[in-house]
């Protein structure tokens, strides 16, 4: 298996908290993979450590072949790793296709930016407006292109997110429960699109998910997580029938 992103021993502690305790983890490229683990296991640092939110107090993070950890987020973004958010508020006012185009990543470059020729730019915005259709297509909601962002769903609202970071050039996104506040019909539905949005475009995902019955038969592989540390990981039958696993869940 190839991996895109690996975590090697990476601890994090706040103040007496150990939050991550020499976590390892390896996210296979092109795949999907769920991080579980009772409230105050660590996941949401992990991702939080990974995207460079917080640095990581030791241990290697390396993502696409090179070294990340410490780097600030907008860096570790320029590489491709992108971690969703929620539309910033001013966002929500434009068009859901305004918001696509709005995170567009050029890959100008010093070159680009002398450029005196007005051809390169309308050139640029032209190969934008293209991407920013394939997306809207990719993520289903080419319906809704002339809306503004504040009426779509939590759902669609996810999507758009992820709609955005494709923009951008992510290679692989981390979502931090993205389903919360969904009811599960819906959140089904959003699994089964992000799913679709993997394999059509081959982008890795990292998601995090409490509901199991609604995250697990989407994704390729588990990791369990417990007070800081990996527990378990693999296949999500492996996991889920990890005795330490199960035991975790029960406040053992
Ligand atoms: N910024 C912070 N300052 C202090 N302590 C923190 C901070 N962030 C997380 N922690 C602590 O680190 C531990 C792990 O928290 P984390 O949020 O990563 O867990 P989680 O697995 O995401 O939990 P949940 O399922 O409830 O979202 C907890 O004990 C938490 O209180
Ligand atoms: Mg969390």
């Amino acid at each position: 298996m190839e991996y895109i992103l690996e975590v090697l021993e990476v601890s994090k502690r706040f103040g007496g908290v150990v939050a991550l305790n020499s976590v390892t983890l390896r996210i296979p490229r092109g795949l999907m993979t769920l991080l579980i683990g009772p409230n105050g296991s660590g996941k949401t640092t992990l991702i939080n450590v990974v995207s460079g939110i917080y640095r990581p107090d030791g241990g290697r993070i390396v993502f696409d072949g090179s070294e990340i950890g410490g780097l600030p987020t907008h860096q570790i973004e320029r590489r491709g790793l992108v971690r969703t958010f929620q539309i910033p508020q001013p966002f929500t006012r434009l068009t859901v296709f305004e918001n696509l185009l709005t995170a567009y990543e050029h890959n100008r470059g010093e070159s680009f930016a002398a450029a005196p020729l007005k051809r390169v730019w309308l050139e640029d915005e032209e190969r934008a407006a293209e991407k920013a259709s394939t997306v809207l297509r990719l993520i289903r909601l080419d319906h809704l292109w002339d809306q503004p962002a504040y009426k779509l769903s939590g759902g669609q609202m996810k999507l758009l997110e992820v709609g955005r970071a494709l923009m951008s050039g992510a290679k692989m996104l981390m979502m931090d429960e993205p389903a919360a506040g969904i009811n599960p019909a819906l959140a089904h539905e959003l699994f089964n699109h992000l799913r679709e949005l993997n394999e059509k475009t081959g982008v890795t995902f990292l998601l995090i998910e409490h509901r199991l019955d609604i995250a697990l038969q989407y994704v390729d592989r588990v990791y369990a997580m417990h007070l800081g540390r990996v527990i378990a990981e693999g296949r999500a039958e492996e996991v889920l029938s990890s005795t330490v696993v199960v035991e975790s869940y029960l406040g053992g």
